[in-house]
């Protein structure tokens, strides 16, 4: 069938399958665990969907990322700015021509676009978009801790053939929001009773990373830092001001957030959003700070994506940013996740840092075809990005080296292959580790993560005004590190040096200096006969559990801090 034809039929909304295409048929499409349809939503409802739309010069995007973050580049630290961005990848005019038609053809208003015009976000009836994306079906469904409501469709949705060279996928249909995998862990057992500390804490992080009082922000340069949440969560200022009484120490820190992206709700405050805030404000101290708060609040909005427009939307934005979010590689779609990754593309080519956590379940498992296999997650599996694993003290009370933690998310990516940054590191450890699991159980060609790590056990949290102990996981280690990021960024700011950017480059090539090297412990996986609950084991150097190791600022600095 023509194009004609195929346009013809569009417009009549009569869709034969040789007219139309599925964008993401390999989108998981279940409903998660622990979430309930509250039906079909009504026709004449509003919801709000977002296009994806194609964008141009991708190949010479990366190009560009890695001239701007390879140290031996000459234009290494030369940044991009968000209007250049736009310039080398804005989708064609035809692109924007056929897409904006067929919107405009469907009924959709109120549509707004990015600055680099990859992406429009629209308001439709459920009637309209049914209609428009046929196969898609809405429902209202509740979940979540925090009882969370979003509309979305189990059902694939089809695109008409004519839109495939113009539309990557179309983000507020399938993908549910994330859940904190943050844990309490029970106490252990104190042993002896000189010296010890009960759990981590601002002064236990700085003592153990050789912070000294005078590692905080200088306040004279508009250097900052941020955390994104997209969980029903909220931060309280007064838990921070608790928080820093309590825990703070000596150093000065500030006592709010700068700036607040997105509404902050009334709701309580979020164990997650309070320990984000918390531990980035405290080793990121005295560094104006930004929190995303739940970007992304319409129940057909997917939060993650929203931020991922709002990084597109703003041409002056923090340096660094930590993210405690991700899922199953699997689980997305080949289109999103390759589309995400563009996204952190674009993010690297302008000097931002993304830091996202590792994942709390090790090396992860699942089973393929009746074979068990480890499984790597996303956007820790991201070759654009900095992933940071976790780590436990060796005695837990006191500040002691560092072993690997149990949980930590590590291992290799089956989506992206291994970046050459990392090629000469993954090898060596390949060929070193006396530990290694059966060679099917894991894509040794693929990107190899965590890149570095921090402590990620047994930290105290002040949330609704109680201090609460024993919470673990790699969202905790991915706020220390940011902060930790941003007082090196401080000083090369104060010495007329751009910031650190995308660091993996510069960290693979500089083989970890300035960090910890965690050489003990081995982290989670399967629980068979076979691998018996291990996965990879951490050892001298690089490794899947926790990367090059954990920061020693001031020697960190000292590497980092040249141009
Ligand atoms: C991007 O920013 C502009 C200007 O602030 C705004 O009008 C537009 O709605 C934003 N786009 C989205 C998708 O929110
Ligand atoms: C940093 O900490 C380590 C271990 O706690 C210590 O051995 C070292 O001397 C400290 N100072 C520097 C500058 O690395
Ligand atoms: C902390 O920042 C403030 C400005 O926000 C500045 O006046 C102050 O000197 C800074 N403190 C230190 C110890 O650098
Ligand atoms: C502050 O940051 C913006 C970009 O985010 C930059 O253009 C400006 O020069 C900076 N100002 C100072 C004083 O560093
Ligand atoms: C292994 O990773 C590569 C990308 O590096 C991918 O093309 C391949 O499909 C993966 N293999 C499996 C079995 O997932």
């Amino acid at each position: 069938m023509g194009l004609r034809a195929c346009l013809l039929g569009l417009f009549a909304l009569i869709v034969a399958s040789k007219c139309s295409y599925s964008p993401e048929p390999d989108q998981q499409r279940t409903l998660p665990h622990g979430w309930v349809s509250l039906g079909r939503v009504d026709p004449e409802e509003e919801l709000s969907l977002t296009f994806a739309l194609r964008q141009q010069n991708l190949k010479r995007l990366s190009e560009l990322v890695q001239a701007v973050s390879d140290p031996g580049s000459p234009r290494y630290g030369k940044y991009l700015a968000l209007e250049d961005v736009a310039e080398l990848i804005r989708p064609s005019p035809l692109t924007l021509h056929t897409v904006q038609k067929w919107l405009l053809a469907a009924g959709a208003q109120n549509c707004h676009s990015v600055i680099t015009q990859d992406f429009l976000t629209c308001w439709l009836s459920v009637r309209q978009a049914e209609l428009l994306l046929p196969g898609a079906e809405f429902h209202r469904y509740m979940g979540g801790p925090e009882k969370t409501r979003v509309v979305r469709s189990l059902r694939p949705y089809q695109l008409p053939q004519a839109l495939a060279p113009h539309v990557d996928f179309v983000g507020g249909l399938h993908r549910f929001p994330p859940t904190s995998s943050l844990r309490q862990r029970p106490a252990p057992q104190v042993a002896g009773t000189v010296g010890l500390h009960l759990g981590v804490t601002p002064s236990v992080i700085r003592e153990r990373y050789n912070l000294t009082a005078q590692d905080v922000g200088s306040g004279t340069t508009n250097n900052s830092q941020a955390c994104a949440q997209f969980l029903e969560q909220y931060f309280h200022e007064s838990d921070l001001a608790e928080f820093m009484h309590l825990f703070g120490g000596k150093f000065v820190h500030l006592a709010s957030v700068s700036h607040v992206v997105g509404k902050q709700g009334r709701g309580r405050a979020g164990i997650e959003a309070s320990l984000d805030v918390e531990y980035l404000m405290s080793a990121g101290a005295n560094i104006s700070t930004w929190v995303y708060s739940n970007a992304g609040r319409h129940e057909a909005q997917e939060p993650f994506l929203q931020w991922l427009l709002l990084l597109s939307n703003e041409s002056a934005l923090p340096p660094v940013h930590t993210v405690s979010y991700g899922d199953d590689e699997d689980s997305l779609s080949s289109a999103y996740i390759q589309r995400v990754n563009t996204e952190f593309m674009k993010a690297a080519s302008r000097g931002l840092t993304l830091l996202f956590a590792s994942g709390d379940s090790g090396a992860g498992c699942w089973s393929v075809s009746g074979r068990h296999q480890f499984r790597p997650s996303f956007p820790a599996s991201s070759p654009y990005v900095t992933t940071v694993g976790g780590t436990s003290f060796q005695n837990p009370f006191r500040v002691t080296n560092e072993v690997a933690d149990y949980i930590s998310g590590g291992g290799f990516s089956n989506v992206f292959p291994q970046p050459s940054y990392q090629k000469e590191a993954v090898a060596q450890f390949l060929k070193s580790s006396p530990h290694l699991p059966p060679s099917s159980y894991f894509n040794a060609s693929g990107r190899a993560y965590p890149d570095v790590a921090a402590l990620s056990d047994g930290y105290w949290v002040v949330s609704n005004g109680i201090p609460i102990p024993w919470v673990s996981g790699t969202s905790a280690s991915t706020p220390v590190f940011g902060g930790i990021l941003s007082l090196i960024n401080e000083h090369r700011i104060l010495n007329g040096h751009p910031p650190l950017g995308f660091l993996n480059p510069r960290l693979y090539q500089q083989r970890g200096a300035g960090l910890f090297d965690v050489t003990h412990g081995c982290h989670e996986s399967c629980l068979n006969e076979e691998v018996e609950g291990e996965g990879f084991c951490s050892g001298p150097g690089w490794d899947p559990v926790t990367g090059w190791g954990t920061p020693n600022f001031p020697a960190l600095l000292k590497t980092l801090l040249n141009p």
